[in-house]
């Protein structure tokens, strides 16, 4: 019997039922223990007696053996937290069955079976928002990863494939709308007030793609016709009032659908495709078969409450989750190691797709923003993990920047190796090979080697080893010859004390000082540890830039004269490349003030460099406002923190501040004439517009440092004249950060104005908790006791904390006092909503880039965490891995 029974002491008798129950650690899964499920489960019926407090659910499995599988006289089928309210085998009684922790585990002697299982459970209870839970009167499902356990007993793991039939019943006047996976097969009212519905899903599918929505809905519907000819009903389920904020959505929608079948040549394959847009969620949005469940944040827009970065955010959300549909549903993974392979590879996709929708080069500056300041402070840190983990203890903390982001980098350097259409036979073959299974990473390395013809040997190491590599670049010159050398080393991570090297793919281009061209780019690719590359005809020592586009997620380390970096913030025709010239130039300026290490002649010699590029930036006709408003934006902290050990963050943010008064002061001039010129284009969601409404609040934020009484008057004129929330939110931000009567005034007009608008009301949450005032935590406490806040709503938690912990003198604060919040909040939300809560856990984790004193205060709070009893699964693993 492969069945663990009662616990049982060491000396092996029965443990004591009065014996005082020891914490313990939840257990660690590793993805070398990994073995097929010993049976499969073709088809999985499940009846739903729907009701808010009390909904019954009936399972019918019809399994068979695994032939490629172990035997086993057992099936065991996860619960989470579920009573077992009947069980039956054959429909009969069951030879035997146990209660293995919440698993049931069932004997079975047979080839061939079929299980009847009831359960009953209270989806208005369900605060995790796991599984079955009640949202505003209407009930919904979110069941990745492991949240379709806690609706019925089922081998919920990803490799355990299953054809769908699910039939709904509920009070009609409840629930009018029910909705499940696939295509619908029958739908009606009976007499008495029942409203009935079944669905089919005929595409084997693992139970994490499951959904279920009932409840009181309108939709936004829309056809649209694949390449094969497919007609599909399209649908945006939202609340009565949000319809008219449905169609961006819908537009997103079908452009992803277009885009996919032109991309990488794949179509929709179900007569429907719902979405359900729903204000309680753990998440941005999930991917189930033919029925995507969304927080409302990702799916209603309109230019008076959704800003363009909103916008934006939505199109790239509904592009992910139907990309999914093949790569995740179509092909899944074959356990949860494999995260990657769906989410990394799902991310790249979607990266894609907003890059060839709108400007290619700003989609890719924002992209690697969100890389370094989320995904590099996480791989240097003590919840450093690989884009493949080798072991968790609870799946739900491993959606992290690393399997996604750093994931998406490693899939984009294979094509920017093979190149785009050799990487288009790769996906080719990948898509083809694995239809219809749950894969492995190195399946899809398998087949992009073979399809695209790549070596990827050696590359195989991005898969398995943490932390983001070091490069070290210098360019020497002498005689005609210019010298590259390049070398690297992947520092050790919790774990992985030793490191190989692995392949860097760099783009680069050598630049004439004088012409300020270059002969063209290439791609170089850092194989070893080390390797030199020598240059010919160039007479004058050339300008070298590296990592063009960004096409390797790496550190680079470099000494190079201020002077160049100018020189290619002015020049370089790579428009990343250029970004990372100017940001290099004013990282390295704060970094040198920060360290005191600089004379005041110095420090005035280095802004005007940075004010020269700047100038040349705003001025520079050739550059669209996008694309400006990029290179204007000055590093941010979170980054800046990363850059060096024990940052104060503080400080540093103060010499932030003071760059950019400075800024705002030498080129006020400039600054106020592009605020003018951009604030007479009217709105429209052009890229024109939306370039100007971008500049104008990056000027106003420059003015407001420099003079914040003028810039005041001028951020509250663009608030009164704003007819677009980029505008308003950009205004408001700026008089959130300043101590003026404005501000009151504003903050107050924004919350009468949105009042009644969730959405918009967590933006005012936010703007006041993420602001540099020198009050935040005040104003957080305070915020905390508003009658519209709430734990039970992970969005409006999110606005007000998650925003607090990018705060350096709030968050950072010297006192510690920020830990503490951020902690007391961990405490009481984690037997609310763990997932949620455990999000909040790595901000803490920092404590080893900071100084002492602040490590010992966000290691005080950690312990403190620790220490408490009955915490989640979720808190207690990220809690200790931070603790180190
Ligand atoms: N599959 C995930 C949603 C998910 C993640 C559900 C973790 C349960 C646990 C979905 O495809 C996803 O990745 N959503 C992202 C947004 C996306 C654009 C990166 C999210 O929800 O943040
Ligand atoms: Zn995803």
């Amino acid at each position: 019997m492969d069945i663990a029974r009662t616990p049982s002491t060491a000396d092996g008798n029965p443990q004591l039922a009065d014996a005082a129950p020891e914490p313990k650690a939840p257990p660690e899964i590793r993805r070398q223990d990994y073995t097929p499920f010993p049976w499969l489960v073709p088809t999985t019926r499940l009846d739903f007696e729907l009701g808010l407090e009390k909904t019954r659910v009936t399972a019918t499995l019809e399994i068979e053996r695994n032939p490629d599988a172990e035997n086993s006289p057992t099936i065991r089928l996860n619960g989470d937290g579920l009573t077992l309210v009947s069980l039956s085998c054959d429909d009969g009684p069951c030879e035997g069955h146990m209660m293995d922790g919440d698993d049931l585990v069932v004997t079975l002697d047979g080839d061939r079976h079929r299980l009847t299982i009831v359960t009953e459970i209270d989806p208005s209870a369900n605060s995790q928002l796991s599984g079955l839970y009640a949202s505003n009167g209407m009930l919904c499902t979110q069941c990745e990863a492991e949240g379709f356990r806690r609706i019925t007993f089922f081998p919920d793991r990803p490799d355990v494939l299953s054809v769908y039939t699910v039939s709904m019943r509920g009070p009609a006047a409840q629930f009018p709308i029910l909705l499940s996976n696939g295509n619908a097969v029958q739908n009606g009212e009976s007499g008495d007030g029942m409203r009935h519905a079944e669905w089919h899903d005929p595409w084997p599918k693992p139970s994490y793609l499951f959904a279920l929505v009932a409840g009181d809905l309108v939709a936004r519907k829309d056809r649209f016709t694949t390449m094969g000819g497919r007609e599909v009903e399209l649908a945006v389920w939202v609340r009565e009032g949000d319809l008219e904020r449905t169609e961006h959505a819908m537009e997103s929608l079908k452009r992803a659908m277009t885009w996919d079948e032109e991309t990488f040549g794949r179509e929709y394959d179900l007569d429907v495709y719902n979405i359900v847009a729903v204000s309680d969620f753990n998440m941005g949005a999930m991917e189930n078969k033919g029925l995507n469940v969304f927080n409302t944040k990702y799916v209603l827009a309109d230019p008076e409450t959704a800003t363009d970065g909103d916008f934006d955010a939505i199109e790239g959300v509904i592009a992910h989750e139907y990309f999914h549909n093949w790569s995740g549903n179509r092909v899944t993974c074959r356990d949860w190691f494999q995260l990657s392979l769906k989410e990394g590879f799902t991310v790249l996709r979607d990266q894609l797709f907003s890059q060839d929708m709108h400007s290619a080069p700003v989609k890719r500056i924002e992209d690697v923003r969100v890389l370094r300041s989320v995904q590099f402070p996480e791989d240097s840190g003590p919840l450093a993990h690989p884009i493949r983990p080798d072991s968790y203890r609870e799946i739900s903390n491993f959606y992290t920047s690393t399997v996604y982001n750093k994931g998406a980098e490693v899939i984009r350097m294979m094509r920017s190796m093979a190149g785009e259409e050799r990487f288009r036979k790769g996906t080719d073959l990948y898509f083809d090979r694995h239809d219809g299974e749950a894969a492995t990473c190195e399946d899809f390395v398998v087949a992009i080697e073979e399809g695209a013809g790549l070596d990827l040997e050696q590359f195989r190491l991005w898969y398995s080893q943490a932390g983001t590599p070091k490069l070290k670049v210098a360019l020497s010159h002498k005689g005609e010859t210019a010298t590259l050398a390049l070398s690297q080393e992947v520092p050790p991570t919790p774990g992985q004390a030793e490191k190989q090297p692995m392949p860097i793919p760099l783009r680069i281009a050598l630049f004439d000082r004088e012409n300020g061209a270059h002969r063209g780019e290439e791609l170089v690719v850092l194989e070893k540890e080390a390797a030199t590359l020598n240059f010919d005809g160039f007479v004058d020592p050339p300008v070298l830039s590296v990592n063009r586009g960004f096409t390797a997620p790496v550190r680079i380390e470099r000494d190079v004269a201020r002077a160049d970096l100018a020189f290619l913030a002015r020049n370089d025709d790579d428009p990343f490349a250029r970004y990372e010239a100017m940001q290099d130039l004013v990282v390295g300026h704060l970094l040198e003030v920060a360290d005191e290490s600089l004379g005041e002649n110095e420090r005035k010699a280095a802004r005007e460099d940075i004010g020269g590029a700047m100038k040349a930036i705003l001025e520079d006709d050739a550059l669209d406002d996008l694309m400006r408003g990029e290179l204007m934006m000055l590093p941010g902290v979170s980054y800046l923190m990363d850059q060096v050990l024990l940052a104060d963050p503080g400080r540093i943010s103060a010499e932030r501040e003071a760059l950019k008064a400075d800024l705002g002061e030498t080129l006020g001039e400039e600054l106020r004439a592009l605020h003018s010129r951009a604030s007479a284009i009217g709105y429209s969601q052009d890229p024109q517009a939306k370039g100007a409404r971008k500049v104008k609040s990056m000027a106003l934020t420059y003015l407001a440092a420099a003079n914040p009484a003028q810039a005041s008057e001028l951020a509250a004129a663009q608030y009164d004249a704003a007819d677009n929330m980029t505008d308003r939110q950009g205004a408001l931000m700026v008089l959130t950060g300043l101590d003026t009567a404005a501000r009151t005034d504003k903050l107050l007009d924004f919350y009468e104005r949105f009042r009644g608008n969730p959405l918009v009301i967590d933006k005012w949450f936010a703007l006041q908790a993420s602001s540099l005032h020198p009050q935040v935590i005040r104003h957080v406490e305070a915020l905390a006791n508003h009658p519209d806040f709430t734990l039970r709503n992970p969005n409006r938690v999110r606005s007000l904390y998650m925003a607090f912990t990018g705060t350096p003198q709030g968050f950072h604060a010297a006192s510690g006092e920020g830990y503490r919040m951020i902690a007391d909040l961990i405490l009481a939300l984690d037997p609310i909503n763990a997932q949620t809560a455990a999000r909040f856990v790595p901000a803490l984790g920092r404590w080893r880039r900071m100084e002492e004193g602040r490590a010992a205060l966000m290691r005080e709070q950690l312990e403190r965490i620790a220490a408490a009893s009955k915490l989640s699964r979720d808190t207690y693993e990220q809690v200790t891995r931070s603790l180190g």
